[in-house]
């Protein structure tokens, strides 16, 4: 496989690839509420509450809402990767929360005690995962009875005409998350374990100016990094045609969605 969900290790040593993608985000989204500030604002967390934030990744979600949190909160944040454990640990450890504890670990099998925690936070990672069913399972068996599971990832329709161009190294035009974990294989996993399953999208658009933010944040996953200098060189133009025909601005959909589950306290 060829795509954002694989090569991990390489993709996720620290945050250097994952940084050009969310760039696009960060510098371009129109929204009322940015991402992150909007999924934090509908997460029933509570004084005291023990949270698992697994593919963490550097620890930006937490960094940015740091400050609507109850200063008693519990974090854990694991990820598969060394590096981006120790980096949301230096991010985080910094912050006003309870306690903060990083701790490496595969989301297909968590090193934790069953019903151990009262919330398990992952946000944009189960596209990873060979089964995503059995991650979900896993999240499930470490929530305490009456916990929540939040879930985030993209549409099928996500950024389509960013990702059409991605056709020059023989893609498909889709945004690779949501090929691997969209909105619907989301509810159907969810809902295969949860009897209660919530979801709302993320109401933004992206209104990109610089080219070459586009060309790097494609270029962050294979093939795109791996690909040949005459394909690069394609690549270019095709961008280049892409902002001439928006008169130097390329307007992009967003589909990005928030799914939240109560494990329910009867068995
Ligand atoms: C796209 S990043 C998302 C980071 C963060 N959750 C966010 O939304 O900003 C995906 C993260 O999932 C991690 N990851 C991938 N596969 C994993 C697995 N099997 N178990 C735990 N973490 C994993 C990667 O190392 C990476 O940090």
């Amino acid at each position: 496989m060829s795509s954002i969900t694989s090569d991990m290790a390489q993709q996720y040593s620290d945050s250097q690839k994952l940084a050009a993608r969310a760039r696009i985000n960060s510098k371009y989204t129109i929204a009322e509420v940015g991402w992150f500030p909007w999924v934090a604002n509908q997460l029933p967390i509570r004084s005291g509450d023990r949270v698992l934030d697994i593919g963490c990744g550097p620890g930006w979600f937490w960094a940015v809402t740091a400050g609507i949190w109850p200063e008693d909160l519990n974090l854990t944040l694991a990820d598969f990767s060394p590096g981006m454990v120790q980096e949301a640990l230096d991010r985080c450890r910094a912050l006003p929360f309870g306690s903060v504890q990083g701790q490496e670990a595969d989301a297909s099998a968590l090193p934790f005690e069953d019903g151990f925690f009262d919330a398990v936070i992952a946000m944009h990672m189960l596209y990873h995962l060979p089964d995503p069913a059995k991650g979900i399972s896993e999240m499930y068996r470490v929530l305490k009875p009456g916990g929540f599971l939040a879930v985030t990832t993209n549409g099928a329709g996500n950024m389509r005409k960013m990702y059409e161009l991605t056709a020059v190294f023989g893609s498909p035009p889709s945004d690779p998350a949501a090929l691997a974990f969209d909105f619907d294989t989301a509810e159907r996993l969810m809902r295969s374990q949860f009897s209660d399953v919530t979801m709302a999208q993320h109401p933004a658009r992206l209104r990109i100016t610089e080219p070459e933010d586009v060309f790097l944040a494609l270029t962050s996953y294979p093939p795109g990094d791996g690909a040949s200098e005459p394909q690069l060189a394609e690549f270019r133009n095709a961008i280049a045609r892409a902002f001439k025909q928006g008169n130097g601005i390329l307007e992009v959909e967003k589909e990005a969605g928030l799914f939240l589950s109560r494990k329910s306290v009867s068995p």
